[in-house]
Formats: C-alpha cells, sequence, structure tokens
C-alpha cells in the first residue's frame, strides 16, 4: 500500500497514480520525497507514469562518492596449516575447449534445424531409458494406429493451451509431424495435469498415451528427469567454494566483506572449525558476474566506480592473488562480462585472460557458461543462470527468493534453458545446454539470492552474490541474500555456509 502521505501530495497536486507507479512506490524507501519532487517539478502533468516515477527516483538517488576498491592486504595467519595446500588437485574441465570461438554462428533456418534436433535426439536418448510398458515410437507412426491403442512419444513442446472445456491441450512435435495431445481436467487426472501445466515451451518431454486421432489422451508424463541415486562423495577430505555475481566495480560491490572472505581464506577464522574449514577448501568455483560490466543496461555508468572493462578485470584479478595459491580458481562469465551475451557463453578471451591473471598463476582456470568438470571425482555443472529469468515467468509457484526450486526444474527437463528465445542462445550445432551426463553438484548464480537444495543425489546451489540491493532490485522488491559463500565437503557430500554480511 501507498503511504497517506504520498496519496496526500498527490491529491493536493491534483494528480493520479498509474498502478505500476503505485506499485513502484509501494516499495521504494524514499517515495514520499520522490513524489514531493515530482509534484513541484511536473506541474502540467496529470498522471504519475512509471516513467516520470523513474526519473525522479533517479534524480533523488543521493550522490554517493565513488570509491574505488584498494588493493587488498591480506596476510596468512602464521598458525595456519591448510590441509588442502597437501595435496595435488583433481580437476578436470571437460567443456571448455568446445565453446571456443566467440563468434556468432549465424541464426540460419539449417542452425536451428540442426540446433533443435540435437537437442531432440539426445532428451530422447534420455527419455529411452524411462522403464515403461512402450518404447518410444515415432508421432507419425503413432498417429496411424487404431483408436485405443496404448502408446509412448516423446517431442519438443510447441504450445499450450486451456480448452474451453479446461483441459490442457499440448502441442508437440517430433521429426516426423506434430500431435496434440490432451491432458483433461478429471478429478482422477488431478497429479497429471498440474505437471502438464508446468510444461515450458522448447522443451523436450515424453507421454504414454491413448491414441484418439486427431488427439493423443495422456495417461503418463515424462521428464527426462535425473534417476535418483546416493550423493557421490570422493575419497579425500577436500572441499569447493562457491562464488558468483561478485560485480567487481559496481558501486554497490560489497568490497569490505570479500576482503573479509579472502581473509577468511587464508586461515583467519574466528574458531579452530572455521580455519579447519577454510583450509579444506581447495577449489574455488566462481559462476559468473565476476564484474558489473559496461554498457549492461540503461545509464549503468551511475553505477560504477570504475568503468573502463579492462581495469574492472585488473581490479577483480588483484583481489583473486589473495586467494591461497594452493587453491584452484575456475573462472566462467555471466551476463556481466565482457564475452558475447549469447549462450553458451565462451570462456574470456586472452586479453581479459591477462588482466585477470596478470602474474599468471598456474591455479587460476578460464572456462565456459555451462562448463561441466570433474573435481575430486564428482561432476560439476556450473552455469550462470540466465535463464532461470524465464523459468521464474513461466512456471507457477516459481519465486526470484528459491532459485533452488527453478534450477530443480531445470535438471528435471534435462536442459540448462530450455525456453527457447527469452534469453539468447546461439544455435550450435549442438546444444550445449542439454545435460547429458548426470551432476553431482549443480551451481548457479544470476539472480543474486542464495538456495540449495538435494535433488535425486544432486546438491542444488546457487551461490547469491557479492553485491549489495541494487535500486533496479528494490524497485522489483527483490531481496538478495549478500555475501554467502556456500563451501562443499566432497568426502561428506556436505553443504556449509559461511556468512560474510554478519558482524563485518
Ligand atoms: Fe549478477
Amino acid at each position: 500500500m501507498v503511504n497517506e502521505e504520498v496519496l496526500r501530495i498527490v491529491a493536493e497536486a491534483g494528480m493520479r497514480l498509474s498502478a505500476e507507479a503505485a506499485q513502484m512506490l509501494d516499495k521504494m524507501d524514499d517515495a514520499t520525497s520522490v513524489v514531493r519532487k515530482l509534484a513541484e517539478g511536473e506541474k502540467d502533468e496529470f498522471i504519475i507514469t512509471a516513467g516520470l516515477l523513474h526519473k525522479y527516483a533517479e534524480r533523488e538517488r543521493p550522490a554517493e562518492e565513488t570509491k574505488i576498491p584498494l588493493p587488498v592486504e591480506v596476510y596468512r595467519s602464521p598458525d595456519f596449516k591448510p590441509e588442502a595446500a597437501e595435496h595435488e588437485s583433481d580437476l578436470l574441465i571437460e567443456s571448455a575447449s568446445e565453446v571456443v570461438a566467440d563468434t556468432p554462428r549465424p541464426g540460419t533456418l539449417d542452425n536451428f534445424v540442426e540446433y533443435f534436433n540435437d537437442r531432440f535426439r539426445r532428451t530422447r536418448s534420455i527419455l529411452h531409458s524411462r522403464p515403461g510398458e512402450n518404447s518410444i515410437q515415432s508421432i507419425a507412426s503413432v498417429m496411424g494406429m487404431v483408436k485405443g491403442s496404448k502408446a509412448r512419444v516423446a517431442g519438443i513442446v510447441n504450445g499450450k493451451h486451456i480448452t474451453k472445456n479446461g483441459n490442457l491441450l499440448i502441442d508437440i512435435e517430433d521429426d516426423t509431424g506434430p500431435a496434440k495431445v490432451l491432458v483433461t481436467n478429471r478429478d482422477s487426472n488431478h497429479a497429471l495435469f498440474a505437471d502438464a501445466n508446468c510444461l515450458v515451451l522448447d522443451e523436450v518431454v515424453g507421454f504414454d498415451c491413448s491414441v484418439s486421432a486427431p488427439f493423443l489422451f495422456a495417461n503418463t508424463l515424462l521428464w527426462p528427469d535425473v534417476p535418483i541415486r546416493n550423493p557421490k562423495m570422493s575419497e579425500r577430505d577436500l572441499s569447493i567454494a562457491f562464488l558468483s555475481d561478485v560485480h567487481v566495480a559496481s558501486r554497490h560491490f560489497l568490497e569490505p566483506q570479500f576482503k573479509s572472505m579472502l581473509q577468511w581464506l587464508n586461515g583467519d577464522g574466528k574458531t579452530p572449525r572455521e580455519r579447519e574449514m577454510a583450509g579444506r577448501i581447495k577449489y574455488l568455483v566462481m559462476s559468473g558476474d565476476l564484474v558489473d560490466g559496461i554498457g549492461i543496461y540503461p545509464s549503468q555508468e551511475r553505477e560504477l566506480v570504475v568503468k573502463d572493462i579492462y581495469e574492472q578485470y585488473r581490479l577483480f584479478g588483484k583481489f583473486m592473488e589473495d586467494v591461497p595459491d594452493y587453491i584452484e580458481i575456475v573462472l566462467a562469465p555471466g551476463n556481466h562480462d565482457a564475452v558475447r551475451r549469447a549462450e553458451p557463453q565462451p570462456a574470456f578471451s586472452e586479453d581479459i585472460q591477462k588482466e585477470i591473471n596478470g602474474p599468471s598463476r598456474g591455479n587460476m582456470h578460464f572456462t565456459t557458461s555451462p562448463s561441466t568438470m570433474m573435481i575430486e571425482g564428482l561432476r560439476v555443472i556450473s552455469y550462470h543462470g540466465t535463464s532461470l529469468d524465464s523459468m521464474i515467468a513461466s512456471m507457477p509457484g516459481m519465486s526470484y527468493s528459491q532459485p533452488e526450486k527453478p534450477m530443480t526444474e531445470l535438471l528435471k527437463r534435462r536442459n540448462l534453458s530450455p525456453i527457447y528465445g527469452e534469453n539468447p542462445i546461439v544455435p550450435e550445432k549442438k546444444d550445449f545446454m542439454v545435460i547429458g551426463e548426470v551432476p553431482d553438484i549443480l551451481v548457479m548464480g544470476h539472480i543474486h539470492k542464495n538456495g540449495y537444495t538435494n535433488y535425486h543425489g544432486t546438491s542444488v546451489i546457487n551461490a547469491g552474490t557479492w553485491q549489495d540491493r541494487t535500486d533496479f532490485q528494490r524497485q522489483q522488491g527483490h531481496m538478495p541474500s549478500p555475501c554467502i559463500m556456500p563451501i562443499f565437503n566432497t568426502r561428506y557430500a556436505r553443504l556449509d555456509l559461511v556468512n560474510f554480511r554478519e558482524g563485518t
């Protein structure tokens, strides 16, 4: 609800609030002063629109001093004897070599056909392993079957509609043709209907169905999914720390807390348990948005304390110099980073790598997004998570406050970005977003909110952010969870969280 003082100012000015502007005001801390200035400055306006409000909200923001982060002074505690320093690393990055070119593949029809064919074939082969009375048959052959026949089909979802009787009609297509799958809204069909209602466009899904041309009546919906298994554990008692969305060079980058984290990695934890935990960290995996970038959104320069992209990465590299040298650092890009925006995102170019890794340390690895790596024998998929926006918007029951839910839905679909076109994807010959081998850990960032779950034996981790709440997030009512570092112990498949926000 907009506060009464705001309503009074608006009424006295003879103005009205648009519904969108009212929603924005409801979430603004300084709504009263913004509206007062607006009412004084826009005497000819009758309606306060969201655009007008945004203009004044920008002007009202206090001119904060732009403090450029200083080089970090981190020291190794003299009595810190890290266990991880005693072990050779066991890290193999698998996918880095596959997406090498930072040159877009043209979006010709042939390229799109090739891309979707690859997605369909690989996902269907996963669906083939699902048990059932019938194996998957082509849509063309099933549509020719006599009425009442039972069959299993798989296809890409092209459409989802509610009929006038309240049933769901799903358009699917395989390489032999299209089909209309009807999911009835009977009471006995409640679970199936709810599942089908969660289908998103362009995902590959299977149905056990009864043939009744021109429809197929769905009896069961099959997601490719990941099998239920026990979490995999390594022999060695070592850990992986996860970071994401550091956004160095943003004026909201939480530099003191980030420095505390670096100090903590160097054995500065308050308790013996914390120091022991830090000492077991052998890997540091970062899932994108290392820096805030430039030109990512309109008037971003107002949010930056460093406006030169190379300088941003140089500064990030300075922070990385204080990560202990026995820790392997894996760096992947996100949508704020200086690589192509379209996914899969290639690894950083050599000139950016040079800025980050000035002294050229051997413990720094640059990879793609998404990227698959084997760490201590565990399969880890790191992906920035740009598709989470479209998953949250497309599915019932999803929100920005629980990133593990849409992440789980991606696992279920065995695709990191099923909805084509919502976030740019290059139609490569191979759909790099298909989750081929089942991961033991799936880690993402992007939405600046930590989240965790275990789904069928896969640890699902969102690594959060090191950027404070931005004005845009404030307007959207989104509350990030900065400075919480998840640490995964590979020996016991145990996740610990260290919160650097408190007490700093
Ligand atoms: Fe981010």
